[in-house]
């Protein structure tokens, strides 16, 4: 299993201050010299973090892969189409919400993510979509011609109960072989983090994880170096 590691958060507190600190490309470049496999950036409508400075600038300095969170609004599209990141994970994106709250809803914007999907496939850019553990989606999503999924992990990280993890665990993985039975990639995240990695990374079809909050909120303390390398071990069960 992979881990590539989201950087909004450092990008959150740089804008506490509307300042310069800490910037989310030093961050990116720790992470990457620390081990990782790849970076995730979340390009929002509002920019409340990333902003179209950053996506440039990772694109030049990121050697491993830059996986760019966007939604389908055409501007986004257009950046993303001039970035070429080496993969575009489409994602819902509401202007209230903390964080992504759930997985994009394939089957209702069928006709709209498999216009994305091409236009950005004819720029050589690899596509994943954000689904929910659900059958439907996860065939409409092949049916659009995604080349990957990223399976939305968020109920998962939320259950209380160690029969309800269970459960949506179950979910997880009926819904990874069946990407793979569609011959897509899978990727899975949200709410990942030093605990609950450890069930889920015995899911052996999913390729790879992102995983953000929980990494830079460790790095406080830790520092990012410390806390991306045992994220690292954990991921990998070494
Ligand atoms: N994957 C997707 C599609 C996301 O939107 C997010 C949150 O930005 C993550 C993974 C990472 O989630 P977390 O910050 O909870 O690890």
């Amino acid at each position: 299993m992979r881990l590539c590691v989201n950087i909004d958060h450092v990008a959150t507190l740089r804008q506490a201050r509307g300042e310069f600190e800490p910037d989310p490309i030093t961050a990116a470049l720790i992470c990457e010299l620390a081990g990782v496999d790849g970076i995730v950036c979340h390009l929002r409508e509002d920019r409340r973090h990333i902003n179209d400075r950053d996506v440039y600038l990772l694109r030049e300095l990121v050697k491993t892969k830059l996986d760019l969170e966007m939604s389908m609004d055409p501007q986004i599209v257009s950046i993303a189409c001039k970035v070429k990141p080496d993969l575009a994970t489409l994602v819902p994106e509401r202007r209230q919400e903390l964080t992504t709250e759930g997985g994009l809803d394939v089957v209702k914007y069928f006709e709209r993510v498999k216009e994305v999907v091409e236009e950005l496939h004819s720029n050589k850019i690899e596509v994943s979509l954000f689904v929910d553990p659900v059958e439907e989606q996860i065939e409409a999503a092949a049916e659009a011609g995604a080349d990957l999924i990223e399976i939305h992990t968020g109920f998962y990280a939320n259950t209380i109960s160690e029969e309800e993890a269970k459960e949506e665990l179950e979910k997880i993985r009926y819904a990874a072989k069946l990407g793979k039975r569609l011959n897509l990639g899978v990727n899975a995240g949200h709410g990942l983090n030093y605990l609950n990695i450890i069930p889920l990374r015995e899911i052996r079809e999913i390729d790879e994880v992102s995983i953000g909050h929980s990494i830079i909120a460790k790095a406080v303390f830790v520092g990012l170096e410390n806390a991306v390398k045992e994220m690292i071990r954990l991921v990998k069960g070494v």
